[in-house]
């Protein structure tokens, strides 16, 4: 049993347009996600219809012969979206899903589609992702127009030449109160597209606070050193704000990689946040921590209350309840 101690300072990563390709999966944490492995809550009936219109999305997939397969198919649209609040199991069902499609699959977050096309230019893009069975997208984005454009034109030439897509809803800017769900935004943005998906609403409760009590761990300092030395594989040590410093400077669709291959990433001298783009891009950072499944070491101010009073009440209180709820989950190991 080793450990590398290491910075996130010394990680600079870049990824050329053939990684990023090679890093459209679902993130290990999914690995074992399946449509009977989803536990619909029965207090919440569209999770249970969800699972049930997933199904028939992938029965068009199903080995068969004759007419009954055309059938099936049908009248299934080549889209589907899943429109939710977090921790209710979007990610889960779209892992589940791409493992039912044959063929070649892609499976990426909104950024990462993005960063693909930035990386080879649109047309290579397509190229690249012509000709494939499925393609997930796991929260899609719809802050940026021009990203939103460039991705319904992506995905309108993939439809055109039979690939079936799903996407998740992101959460929203805005998204106080009664802009819980996204469809509405999603189908008007996407113009053209709109009448190829089904929509989907899953509502319900964070699954991840199904179990966990409510508070990031905190460590003291000599508690961090001994966790530290205890961790098996790399772990990184950062004052948290060296950190953050360190994700302004790199491009978040990069963070993927900045985390590859850690075993834990240790903040000393955590605090709380008064810079919402600091808090922004450390909730992407969370999100990337999330999907890995890498743990969470920290000191100072318990990670579940470094978004102020202020934030929370602000336009993004969404991705940071969520960042919350998946920051008690890596600093408690749960
Ligand atoms: N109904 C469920 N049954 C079994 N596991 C679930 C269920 N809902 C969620 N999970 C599990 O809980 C965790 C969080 O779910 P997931 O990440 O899929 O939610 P999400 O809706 O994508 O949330 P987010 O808004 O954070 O992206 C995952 O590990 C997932 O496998
Ligand atoms: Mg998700």
């Amino acid at each position: 049993m080793t450990t590398t101690v290491a910075s996130l300072l010394d990680r600079a990563p870049t990824m050329s347009g053939a990684e990023i390709a090679a890093s459209l999966v679902p993130p290990r944490q999914f690995d074992d996600a399946t449509l009977d492995n989803y536990r619909p809550d029965p207090d919440y009936p569209s999770q249970a219809a969800a699972v049930a219109k997933v199904t028939a999305f992938a029965a068009a997939w199903k080995p068969s012969s004759g007419l009954f397969s055309r059938r099936r198919g049908g009248d299934v649209k080549p889209g589907i979206y899943l429109d939710g609040g977090f921790g209710v199991g979007k990610t889960h069902l779209l892992a589940a899903l791409w493992k039912l499609a044959p063929g070649r699959t892609y499976f990426g977050t909104f950024i990462e589609y993005t960063a693909l096309v930035g990386a080879l230019g649109y047309a290579e893009a397509v190229k690249l992702l012509r000709g494939a069975t499925f393609v997930a997208i796991d929260e899609f984005e719809l802050d940026d127009p021009g990203d939103t454009m460039m991705m319904t034109r992506l995905l309108g030439e993939l439809v055109d030449s039979g690939t079936r897509i799903a996407a998740t809803s992101n959460t929203p800017p805005n998204a106080l109160g009664e802009g819980r769900f996204a469809a509405s935004d999603f189908l008007r943005e996407i113009h053209a597209l709109a009448d190829r998906f089904d929509i989907v609403r899953i509502d319900g409760l964070d699954y991840r606070r199904r179990d966990i009590e409510g508070h990031a761990v905190s460590l003291s300092d000599a508690e961090l050193d001994t966790e530290i030395r205890s961790v098996t594989g790399t772990v990184t040590v950062d004052d948290f704000d060296a950190a953050l410093r360190h994700l302004a400077s790199i491009h978040p669709s990069r963070y993927v990689k900045l985390i590859d291959g850690l075993s834990a990433v240790a903040l000393r001298s955590v605090h709380v946040l008064d810079d919402q783009t600091d808090a922004l891009r450390f909730v992407a950072a969370v999100d990337r921590l999330y999907d890995g499944q890498v743990r969470v070491l920290a000191s100072g101010v318990p990670l579940d209350q470094v978004f102020g009073a202020e934030m929370l009440a602000g336009g993004y209180r969404k991705k940071y309840l969520r960042a919350v709820s998946r920051l008690i989950a890596l600093t408690t190991g749960s």
